[in-house]
């Protein structure tokens, strides 16, 4: 991702407004109740901000769950609404977003985010 490049965390702001905020929140705050909350069976979008847990994930797994959604990524039975954007948002348009979302955090959980994408692997 590219938190440092201004013209690609502006664009990302947009289309963050536009697709992501309505569940992750204006502010990446994520939906009231997400740690705990069901409805309808459906859990909530978590927040993106430090107190998430999205930079727990590194740039490669945000990009193919963000595109494939989560249930089809890992092939597992997840039940959320998050649509899959691989119809919706180009892969540029992806990783605008996943920038300007990056530009949100601390700078120290930004250098944990490097770090933990130079690991091969991870589980
Ligand atoms: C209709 C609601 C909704 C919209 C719109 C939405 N999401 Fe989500 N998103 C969710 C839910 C629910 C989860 C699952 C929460 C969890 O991890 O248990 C999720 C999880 C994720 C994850 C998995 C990693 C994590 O931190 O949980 C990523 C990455 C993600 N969303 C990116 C995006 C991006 C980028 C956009 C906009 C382009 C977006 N989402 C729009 C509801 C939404």
């Amino acid at each position: 991702m590219f938190p440092e490049n201004k013209t690609i965390v502006l664009s990302g702001k947009l289309i963050y407004d536009d697709q992501c905020a309505s569940c992750h929140g204006v502010n990446l705050q994520g939906q009231e109740g997400w740690q705990y909350k069901l409805v309808d069976g459906i859990r909530l979008a978590h927040p993106y901000n430090a107190e998430g847990h999205t930079w727990h994930h590194k740039d490669y797994h945000l990009f193919m769950l963000t595109k494939y959604g989560i249930e089809e990524f890992f092939n597992m039975d997840y039940p959320n609404n998050m649509p899959a954007y691989k119809n919706l948002l180009s892969n540029d348009q992806i990783i605008s977003v996943l920038s300007y979302i990056k530009s949100k955090w601390p700078s120290h959980i930004r250098i944990k985010h490097d770090q933990l994408n130079k690991i091969f692997y991870q589980n």
